[in-house]
């Protein structure tokens, strides 16, 4: 199976930190944060793994990272242009990911401390054209997406609200998700949203509207570390993670 990390994007709730330097290279304990879900791929098994990245900081990833052979994968590169959704970004893993190939997507500043490796089995059991996401129960679901379950097939997401206002459960859908091939037309079915961006949440929905959207819930400590906050926290919990 292949992974691909999703490491574009402006991080402009990190500003100034980020004028600088790209948000998934800033400190998370003694590691650059890409190097967490790097290594959460490594020990699921996914070694072919594709990196998506803006041109800020693009020669600091390939000085850091190399080909990947010190960490134990093999890594290919390719660039976003400009921070036009997670969607889009997706979308240019598409020559990267063989017709029938089911691979796992990861935001790079979602770091966590569970092993992939169950959840990876359960998406094997699904049918093609399917998808799963991981859920974690969060204490302000408003600033996530926010899945809403099915009633009658409690195994379903019938739909996902991005940052609801109020939320109709407690839950994230975390940036970790499973597709299979199909997901690059969903995305040419999606249109860019208000704010100008491909968003994974549409891609998402499409896939609930059809019943094809199932889940996992994450059994330890998940953050996305977007803000200091939450990037001060993740630098605590991510401690000794990594040798
Ligand atoms: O962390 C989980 C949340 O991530 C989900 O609950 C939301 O449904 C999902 O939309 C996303 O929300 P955020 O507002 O946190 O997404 P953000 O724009 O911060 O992007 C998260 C990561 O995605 C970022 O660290 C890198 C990647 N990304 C993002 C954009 C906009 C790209 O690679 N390219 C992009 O253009």
């Amino acid at each position: 199976m292949k992974g691909v990390i999703l490491a574009g994007g402006t991080g402009t709730r990190l500003h100034p930190l980020t004028r600088i330097i790209n948000k998934h290279l800033l400190p998370v304990g003694s590691y650059p944060m890409i190097s967490y879900g790097i290594e959460r791929f490594r020990q699921a098994g996914i070694k072919d793994i594709l990196l998506v990245i803006g041109k800020q900081s693009a020669g600091l990833y390939t000085n850091y990272l190399g080909s990947g052979e010190s960490l134990g994968v093999n890594l290919t590169y390719r660039i976003q242009e400009t921070a036009g959704g997670i969607a889009e970004a997706l979308n240019l893993a598409h020559s990267f990911i063989v017709p029938g190939e089911k691979f796992v997507v990861l935001l790079a500043d979602n770091l966590f401390l569970d092993d992939l490796t169950p959840y990876i089995q359960s998406f094997m059991k699904q049918g093609h054209g399917s998808a799963r996401v991981l859920l974690k129960p969060v204490d302000d679901p408003r600033r996530y997406g926010v899945p809403v379950f099915d009633q009658s097939r409690p195994e379903l997401i019938s739909y996902i609200e991005e940052k609801p206002a109020k939320p109709k459960s407690n839950y994230s859908v975390t940036g970790i998700y499973m597709y299979d091939d199909v997901v690059f037309d969903r995305i040419h079915e999606i249109s860019r949203s208000a704010r100008g961006e491909l968003e994974i949440t549409d891609v998402n929905n499409l896939y609930a509207r059809d019943g094809k959207l199932e889940y996992d819930i994450l059994q330890l400590w998940w953050g996305d570390a977007g803000t200091f906050e939450s990037l001060l926290e993740a630098g605590v919990r991510m401690r000794g993670v990594l040798p």
